[in-house]
């Protein structure tokens, strides 16, 4: 579960600070994708920055976990958040950001071994994760190539693959569609909602494409940095 409870969040702009999320708050339940939805510059991105705790709010709590032990993602001093992030959280970004030299093994592996000490023991145990990953998303006879081998859709599985190598509770993903035509689009779309529900992550997924809304299991819209209606079911 990820709740952004009451999170508001300012940047400066000259004399004045624009609000980019105000006084916001959003539940993601475990196993549901949580579509957000709104214009340009109302705040999706930075409601993503925030739950990943990249970006510190001005106020309000980023909760993570179940109730009854859930950590405050927008207390912890910035080691601790990287911590939080490389054992718990999920990002796929707009850009898939993939490391260029790497093949499509690689990329999951370097992530998987971030999340701890990659004993010898360890290893063994990584690499199987790795490849049952990448024939999850459907890149096991791509697992060599380096991203410039790969398409823009391919490239985008491999960023989801990486993002989830780690067994993460909460799974942030920035407009994963914006890159692609619609059919890789929904079949993006459909690969985010059935690992979310298979592996019982929380997901947040900011688009603004609204002709993959079927993937959605719960849609908010914001403006100005406030949901403008209720969580709806889709
Ligand atoms: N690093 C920053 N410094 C200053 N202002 C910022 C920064 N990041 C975002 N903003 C501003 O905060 C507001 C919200 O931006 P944000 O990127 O969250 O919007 P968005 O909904 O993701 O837009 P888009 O659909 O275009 O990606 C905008 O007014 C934007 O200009
Ligand atoms: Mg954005």
């Amino acid at each position: 579960m990820i709740e952004l409870q009451n999170v508001t969040l300012t940047f400066p702009d000259g004399d004045n600070r624009i609000m980019a999320v105000d006084d916001l708050t959003l539940r993601g339940g475990d196993g549901v994708v949580t579509g957000i939805t709104g214009p340009s510059g109302s705040g999706k991105s930075s409601i993503l920055a925030v739950a990943a705790t990249l970006i510190r709010p001005d106020s309000g709590g980023v909760l993570i976990g179940s109730d009854a032990d859930a950590i405050d993602g927008a207390q912890l001093s910035k080691g601790e958040a990287t911590a939080l992030r490389r054992e718990r959280i999920g990002i796929v970004f707009q850009q898939s950001n993939l490391l260029p030299t790497l093949t499509a093994r690689e990329q999951l592996q370097v992530m998987a071994r971030l999340g701890g000490a990659a004993g010898r023991g360890r290893k063994a145990e990584i690499d199987g994760r790795v490849d049952e990953l990448l024939d999850a998303v459907g890149l096991a006879a791509h697992a060599g190539k380096r991203p410039h081998q790969l398409s823009g859709g391919e490239r985008q599985r491999v960023a989801i693959a990486r993002a989830l190598v780690h067994n993460p509770e909460v799974l942030l993903v920035d407009e994963p569609t914006s890159a692609l035509d619609q059919e890789r689009g929904a079949e993006i779309m459909q690969l985010i909602a059935r690992l979310t529900h298979e592996r019982d992550t929380a997901t947040l997924l900011v688009t603004h494409d609204l002709v993959h809304r079927d993937a959605l299991d719960e849609l908010v819209t914001v403006v100005d940095g406030r949901i403008a209606q209720p969580a709806l079911a889709v």
